[in-house]
């Protein structure tokens, strides 16, 4: 049976991803390439992961350590000039040899080999494959044994970058003395709550704090559902309940809300509510931000229609303007609201496109600070040309 390039790639990409990649080798070169090998392997650089290529050019050596998305754009170009191709997992050997019809493709068994970095990449996860964790269990994303499945591998991920995103949160906020030894969090829009299970068992396990979540939906079922597994496992400071963000009146002195995939503006309302319980950290992961786009496509005011016409003239590069300025009016409403706003990504592309993670955490903004941003704000909505609902619901909130 032949192969194609993509199923190397995807070879490559597999055991990368699930961390059981400990070297390739690519040799035999075409004719025309400069290259006599390249050696891969995957090294540790202050907690972060990287591909270092050992490449071979006239009997000298250059070394280059390569993010894993330039990794795999390398990957891409370099898979068609070798005849030969070696791949060592954990557990296989994989031999790969290309002619003009393609790849062919030899797997050999091999006994489990430990992936050797200069630190192991499993100690950047705080939750570890292979390490049990209760309500991952009961949801699905890992077997008895703590075996994360393959389906949930990009879940298991996302709710550990989403953990480190905490993490630092959490320092913020005792550097700054914001909170103690316990917390009280609201996840808004919570759905399946891989993530709100995750974090309980991370802040109340780990970190050792005394916490009480709450997680809200609109969804009956799966408000059931979650409740049904924090009784199961005894997690009495872990509720969800069944309500409309815009509603929601339970708490009082939050420490921290969130909101993860929260469609369109109850992202908005979820903010509003930070702010109305006085939530010292508010993190927002949006999506489908629409409303701009729809208000935009109605305004005769807009730049969309002006100097933006490029734009405005595309419905889509419309629409992923909109989403893009959508987020940008939250950040800084945020500011203006008195709280650091730092905007990253949240995971990487490949993953999600709703990958943008806006999070704020009380401050003490100066006077002049926050005379500059309301000038910014006006000019930027005028701009706009539309009166988004965020601006109906913050401008109480802020503080010039
Ligand atoms: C895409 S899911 C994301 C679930 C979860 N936060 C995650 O990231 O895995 C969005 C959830 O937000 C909920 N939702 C949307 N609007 C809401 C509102 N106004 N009030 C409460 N929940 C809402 C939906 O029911 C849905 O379960």
């Amino acid at each position: 049976m032949k192969y194609l390039k993509n199923d190397i790639l995807n070879i490559f990409k597999d055991s990368i991803d699930k961390h059981e990649f400990i070297k390739g080798v690519f040799s035999n070169p075409t004719k025309e390439s400069s290259y006599k090998k390249i050696n891969l392997k995957p090294v540790q650089i202050k907690g972060d992961f990287f591909i270092q290529f050992e490449s071979f050019i006239n009997n000298k050596a250059f070394h280059k350590n390569e993010t894993l998305v330039d990794s795999f754009k390398i990957l891409d170009e370099i898979i068609d000039i070798f005849k030969q191709i070696l791949i060592v997992t954990s557990n296989q050997e994989i031999q790969i040899l290309q002619n003009k019809k393609g790849f062919s493709i030899k797997r050999k068994h091999t006994e489990n080999k430990i992936l050797k970095l200069s630190h192991n990449k499993q100690k950047n996860y705080i939750l570890q494959d292979n390490t049990p964790v209760p309500s991952l269990i009961e949801l699905g994303v890992m077997s008895e044994t703590g075996k994360v499945s393959k389906e949930k591998f990009n879940k298991f991920r996302q709710i550990n970058r989403y953990l480190e995103f905490i993490e630092d949160t959490l320092k913020e906020l005792h550097e700054k003395k914001l909170i103690g030894n316990s917390m009280k969090i609201i996840d808004f829009g919570c759905g399946k709550s891989y993530l709100t299970f995750a974090l309980y068992h991370y802040l109340k396990y780990i970190k050792h704090l005394k916490v009480e979540i709450i997680g809200l939906d609109l969804k009956d079922d799966v408000i059931k559902h979650c409740n049904t597994i924090a009784k199961n496992l005894d997690f009495d400071n872990l509720q969800f309940i069944k309500g409309d963000i815009k509603d929601f009146n339970i708490f009082h002195d939050v420490d921290m809300i969130f909101s993860l995939h929260a469609c369109n503006n109850a992202t908005d309302y979820s903010i509003l509510k930070g702010l109305e319980l006085g939530a010292k950290a508010i993190l927002a992961v949006p999506c489908c931000q629409s409303e701009i786009n729809q208000k935009i496509n109605k305004s005769s005011m807009t730049e969309l229609k002006g100097v933006l016409s490029p734009f405005g003239n595309h419905g889509i590069l419309q629409e992923r303007f909109s989403s893009l300025a959508t987020d940008a009016l939250r950040a800084l409403s945020l500011e203006l609201c008195g709280y650091n706003t730092k905007v990253m990504e949240f995971i990487d592309m490949e993953h999600t496109p709703k990958n943008i993670l806006i999070k704020s955490i009380l401050g003490c903004p100066s006077e002049e600070k926050l005379k500059e941003k309301r000038k910014e704000y006006d000019r930027y909505l005028q701009f706009l040309g539309v009166t988004p609902l965020l601006d109906d619901l913050l401008k109480d909130y802020f503080k010039k």
